[in-house]
């Protein structure tokens, strides 16, 4: 695999990493590999399956054989996963199911099965890799590796905010704690947990806006795609 092609954006949950990954695909015209879905649909298909997540082997299993395609909305343009034939576009970005990946996710047989899928994603002209572990497991040899961070209330904001304008209901100190677990859980699992990468260009996006953060994470990349590829 060529792996001059991939950019790597891991961070924590809210940290502005979806957008930017997916401005940073469609800015360069490469495809986009958004993990935290894969792990989501994981988490709602334990769910559906009635597998109680503590239940390794089950969730492992589940993992390997996991019918899971990624379809285009032709309206929005926007990705959407399709389990066992259901589209799940409605319920993939609900905290309830960012919880349920977030505690699938801690299992290292899942880690392990979901890795050639991760890894099945690159395709030319070049690939966005957007997640935890992107740049530290997934795709360690990436040359240019981002991480994107805010403080937790900052995310918590920005959370409220959206779910606001999709009119959905939400309340700040939920979303806070929620946030909060799950940066504990992700950080603190034993595989894989939520760190920089070696080199990975470390960006705290709780003070700038979506287009600063864009115009960083391009300038770092163009100059590290440079130095990659010297003319
Ligand atoms: O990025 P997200 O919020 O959609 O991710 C949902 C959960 O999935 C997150 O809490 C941790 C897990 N995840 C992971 O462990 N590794 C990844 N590469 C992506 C997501």
């Amino acid at each position: 695999m060529n792996h001059n092609k991939i950019i790597t954006i891991d961070g924590p949950s809210g940290s502005g990493k979806g957008t930017i990954s997916q401005m940073v695909a469609d800015k360069l015209g490469w495809h986009m590999l958004d993990s935290g879905a894969l792990y989501r649909v994981l988490g709602l298909a334990a769910q559906r399956h009635s597998i109680d997540v503590s239940d390794e082997e089950q969730v492992a299993q589940l993992a390997r054989n996991l019918d899971v395609q990624f379809v285009i909305n032709r309206k929005n343009g926007e990705i959407e996963p399709v389990l066992e034939g259901e589209n799940l576009a409605s319920v993939i970005r609900t905290d309830e199911a960012g919880q349920a990946a977030s505690k699938v996710a801690v299992i290292p047989s899942v880690r392990e099965a979901l890795l050639a899928r991760q890894r099945d994603f690159y395709q030319e002209p070049g690939l966005v890799a957007d997640g935890r572990d992107m740049g530290t497991i997934v795709f360690p040899d990436a040359p240019v590796k981002i991480f994107l961070t805010a403080s937790a209330e900052c995310r918590a904001e920005r959370r409220y905010k959206q779910l606001k304008n999709k009119g959905v209901s939400a309340n700040m100190r939920a979303l806070l704690d929620s946030i909060k677990a799950r940066d504990e859980r992700d950080q603190t699992r034993s595989v894989a947990p939520l760190v920089p990468a070696e080199g990975a260009f470390v960006v705290d996006s709780s003070q700038l806006t979506i287009s600063e953060v864009l115009t960083q994470v391009l300038d770092f990349a163009a100059k590290s795609f440079k130095d990659v590829n010297p003319d």
